[in-house]
């Protein structure tokens, strides 16, 4: 359940569509050492057994993913993320406030042979989260394990929302590839530190950090905390044009990413004509996919409320963009 008691993660009747075959195909496939692609309510990952290093080698080499760059291991439910993690009063209460759903925790690991060292990249903590989308918690329920799972997009690319963009990234490594229809949130989940010391925002997300602080009250700044942090690279997130941010207007050649009232014109996706932030979140990858495809010489960006769920959206732009953020 969302925080205000409902379903507003999940995508809804996407399980309806999907027969309890292609969910035991895909714990099949896991148990194999197989990679699967798997919808959740942020974005595509590519899932593989936490457990098998074999398996979670092979994600890395299926994405070009730099190995210092630590996994998020999904989970069916709280119990199972409470063996893995060490989850103190204040990750159990944002766990309950927003679980299933777009966060992710990062706390002490418990269970190490639940996540492999090169799933953690070697650390003594370990990132994990329960998703919303109804078709991942069932391949989750019935493999049983975590499942570590990054963004299907190869490395630096953005994000794939929708199957066909996953797909293309690399359907082609997946044992078994399902489609859970596009995603609901279209940005990856917020990731919160909870170690020593206040909760430390290390990724801004869907969950935002106003919702965050009502639950745990004031978050650390996770600025320079690089070795907390250790996936945070400048350039993420890009297409193959070059993105210009903060953008007045594009400029001939360019094409323009619009936020609120704007003209309709060759080459202007409008993330969202009524300004509304969560819209723009769930439009933002797949349409700098789709200003790629009209091969511009850049693509502008309109610029971003920094509030609310505009946090993420900055975020992902700035890195897209080439900033580190
Ligand atoms: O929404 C999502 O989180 C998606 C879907 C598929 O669940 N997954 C995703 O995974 O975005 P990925 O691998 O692209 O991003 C994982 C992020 C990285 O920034 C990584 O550095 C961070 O989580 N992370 C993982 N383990 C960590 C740890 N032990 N300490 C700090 N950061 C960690
Ligand atoms: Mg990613």
């Amino acid at each position: 359940m969302g925080v205000d008691g409902s379903d507003r993660w999940q995508g809804e009747g996407q399980l309806r569509h999907h027969r309890q075959e292609d969910i035991e195909a895909a714990a099949r496939a896991l148990r194999a050492g197989g990679l699967v692609l798997l919808p959740t309510e942020t974005v595509y990952g590519l899932g593989a057994d936490a457990a098998d290093p074999t398996a979670v080698a092979a994600i890395f080499a299926a994405k070009g993913r730099p190995r210092f760059n630590p996994l998020i291991a999904h989970v069916a439910d709280l119990e199972t993320a409470a063996r893995i993690a060490v989850l103190d009063a204040r990750a159990l209460a944002l766990a309950e406030a927003f679980w299933p759903g777009p966060l992710t925790l990062v706390a002490p690991v418990r269970d190490a042979a639940a996540v492999c060292d090169l799933a953690r990249a070697g650390l003594d903590t370990v990132a994990v989260r329960v998703p919303g989308h109804p078709l991942s918690r069932a391949v989750l329920a019935a493999f049983g394990g975590a499942v570590v799972a990054p963004s299907a997009n190869r490395s630096g690319r953005p994000s794939p929302t929708t199957f066909q963009d996953a797909f293309d990234e690399t359907g082609d490594k997946a044992a078994v590839a399902l489609d859970g229809g596009p995603c609901a949130v279209g940005l990856e989940s917020t990731v919160v530190a909870v170690l020593d010391g206040p909760p430390r925002l290390l990724r801004p997300g869907a969950v935002t950090r106003a919702q965050l602080e009502a639950v745990v009250g004031p978050l650390a700044e996770a600025a320079g905390d690089a070795k907390r942090s250790p996936g945070r690279l400048a350039l993420h997130y890009a297409p193959d044009a070059p993105v210009r941010i903060n953008a007045a207007a594009p400029a001939a050649g360019e094409a323009f990413l619009a936020f609120g009232p704007w003209p309709d014109g060759e080459g202007v996706f409008n993330l969202s004509p009524s300004g509304d932030l969560t819209e723009a979140a769930a439009n933002l990858f797949s349409f700098l996919r789709a200003a790629d495809r009209i091969r511009p010489t850049a693509i502008a960006v309109a610029p971003i409320p920094d509030e609310g769920l505009g946090e993420a959206i900055n975020d992902r732009l700035r890195r897209a963009a080439g900033f580190v953020g």
